[in-house]
């Protein structure tokens, strides 16, 4: 990597005028106008010994070998202005050209991650909510495995819970389940539309009338005791809901290695909670088995304000509930099994991360400290919330339509294929429902990333679809017109020379596009490769727009040129492919 190289000549030119353990680092300038690099290390080293930060920066350069990378210039304050040479851009050019990750390089020390993203529930439509899980998780599933990490995805569908007795429960009285329990007449096909009107028919009725409730609950736990018909009804419900999540997720390109769901765990449940008992960590709290994982420091008393008033707290951390008064297991009891059961189905996990709201964060630090305590988690292994925020509408509210309820991610999607085509046809493009979806998915996908994962931002479709700035379309778009120049021109050979400003901005945006991938790696976020992606493509773009390359004469320029627009395409699509956002060939 070009920066080691300069940090080596800056330590060596160091050593030689005799100050030791210097450490330079170099990072990219901040006047790109002016410089490619900047070393700031001459003010820390000035404090060191003493002297003036100007005049150490001096000796710095002036104690530099001659060599072929770059030109060195000290500045006051006490900068350390360093510009890439020609031949140091032309070599950093055809590297990434050849090398397989267009001059990535793969981690070292590489680590085994189990991912936890998607986590759509059964039974229930898939709503807005269900957008960013699945967007951000494949995005850094990706980008962890370009860097040589092992990574196994698990869609951890939510099929054990309440929503499934409250669906089952629905369904029985609404007359479509006769035939389980009479075994008369014919077997019903149970169809998404029964599961679409069931649930949150059964959801709004819970909460006026406590009989239907504490029945749901009956019908839950009798699935999760797999009793007849309620087991068989149970899997009926989820293969129908699993065949229309897989669907959604295949139009949102993610994709997984387990489809596994919270009810995979079941069989784990028991040795589980035995592990905690037998450990001496739970206790019973009317009627429910609970672990309490509130650490010293945390539980704050506050003070009452009537004698018989409750205990309160400040920031209390609530007991982990392993199992419900009926018996019935949770939300948490699933994911400690799910913990067991993935270490034990795979060898030294090193981490195992879920992307899933920050409003469950409560609930992760739970599970978390309950797998430490009881070691159902080992020592070492990392247990990771990444939270994302919210989709909120222009109001700042979280986004629903204008009845004011939440939006199903069916009608996003739809939404997102119809805006794409809109765009398109107003370009004069033909479109398919393929290419709309791409380029819909993509811009939501762009728009999603751009962001910080775990800030709330607001969904603002017409923008992510726009074909100019910082937007997924755009950077699709750059490359679809590289193609169609690509086409146009058959030259063969040559080698990439680096000889004008635009061709130099571009090299720059591509060191930079590849540190961005470090970056999100430390970060654990995708924001810093769409900005560096989108600054590639508007390099390319100021460079298209001042150079003719298909009328261009000079032989070897035109093989130079048409060896950057490859580059660029493979820089390009490479990010883009990290991002999960397809490319057309054409739009
Ligand atoms: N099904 C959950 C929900 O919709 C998300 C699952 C997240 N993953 C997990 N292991 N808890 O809220």
């Amino acid at each position: 990597m070009i920066k080691e190289e300069i940090e080596i000549l800056l330590n060596e030119a160091c050593k030689k005028a005799g100050i030791q353990d210097a450490e330079m680092k170099v990072s990219f300038s901040n006047l790109p106008e002016i410089c490619d690099y900047q070393c700031n290390n001459a003010f820390a080293l000035a404090k060191k010994v003493g002297k003036n930060p100007l005049e150490i920066a001096e000796t710095i350069v002036n104690n530099i070998e001659v060599n072929e990378i770059i030109t060195v210039e000290a500045v006051k304050p006490a900068f350390i202005n360093i510009k890439l040479s020609q031949k140091a851009l032309e070599k950093v050019a055809n590297e990434c050209l050849v090398t397989e990750l267009g001059g990535l390089e793969k981690h070292q020390n590489t680590k085994k991650i189990i991912m936890d993203y998607g986590g759509a529930n059964v039974a229930k439509a898939l709503h807005m909510g269900h957008l960013r899980s699945p967007i951000i998780g494949e995005g850094l599933k990706r980008l962890y495995r370009i860097f040589g990490d092992e990574v196994i995805s698990d869609v951890h569908l939510g099929d054990w819970g309440l929503q499934m007795g409250l669906t089952e429960l629905q369904l029985k009285e609404d007359g479509v389940l006769d035939y389980y329990f009479t075994g008369k007449g014919k077997e019903p096909e149970i169809t998404l539309d029964m599961l679409n009107e069931a649930y949150p028919k059964a959801s709004a009725r819970k909460n006026e009338d406590k009989e239907f409730l504490a029945q749901a609950e009956e019908v839950t736990l009798k699935i999760q005791k797999k009793e007849e018909p309620y087991f068989t009804i149970y899997k009926k419900i989820r293969e129908v809901s699993v065949s229309k999540i897989k669907q959604h997720y295949g139009e949102l390109g993610a994709t997984f290695d387990l489809w596994y769901g919270e009810s995979d765990a079941s069989e784990y449940i028991d040795r589980a909670v035995n592990l905690f008992v037998e450990k001496g960590l739970t206790r019973e709290s009317e009627g429910a088995l609970i672990v309490d994982v509130a650490r010293e420091g945390e539980h704050i008393p506050l003070p009452k304000k009537t004698p018989d008033e409750p205990q309160r707290y400040k920031n209390p951390m609530p007991p982990a509930i392993l199992k419900k008064h009926n018996g019935a297991d949770l939300y948490a009891t699933t994911d400690i099994a799910t913990i067991l059961m993935r270490n034990e189905n795979h060898n030294n996990v090193d981490e195992i991360q879920y992307i899933v709201d920050n409003r469950q964060s409560q609930h992760f630090t739970q599970v978390f400290r309950c797998c430490k305590l009881s070691g159902i988690s080992p020592e070492g292994q990392s247990l990771t919330h990444i939270g994302y925020g919210t989709m909120n509408g222009a109001d700042g509210k979280p986004f629903k339509t204008r009845s004011g309820d939440t939006i199903k991610l069916e009608d996003i999607i739809n939404m997102l294929v119809e805006k794409a085509s809109e765009k398109l046809k107003s370009n004069g493009v033909e479109v398919s429902r393929d290419l709309a979806l791409k380029i819909g998915v993509g811009a939501m996908k762009f728009g999603d990333l751009s962001n910080t994962i775990a800030k709330d931002y607001v969904f603002d479709l017409d923008k992510f679809l726009a074909f100019e700035g910082k937007t997924g379309p755009y950077i699709q778009y750059t490359v679809a017109r590289i193609n169609s120049i690509l086409n146009k021109v058959g030259v063969e050979g040559g080698k990439i020379q680096i000889q004008d400003k635009d061709e130099h901005d571009i090299v720059m945006a591509i060191l930079k596009l590849l540190n961005a991938y470090e970056i999100c790696y430390q970060d654990r976020s995708l924001n810093a490769l769409c900005l560096a992606s989108y600054d590639l493509a508007s390099a390319f773009s100021t460079f298209y727009n001042n150079h003719h390359i298909l009328n261009e004469q000079d032989k070897e320029k035109k093989a130079s040129y048409v060896l950057l627009l490859k580059l660029v395409k493979k820089e390009l699509a490479q990010a883009l492919n990290v991002l999960g956002i397809e490319l057309p060939e054409r739009m």
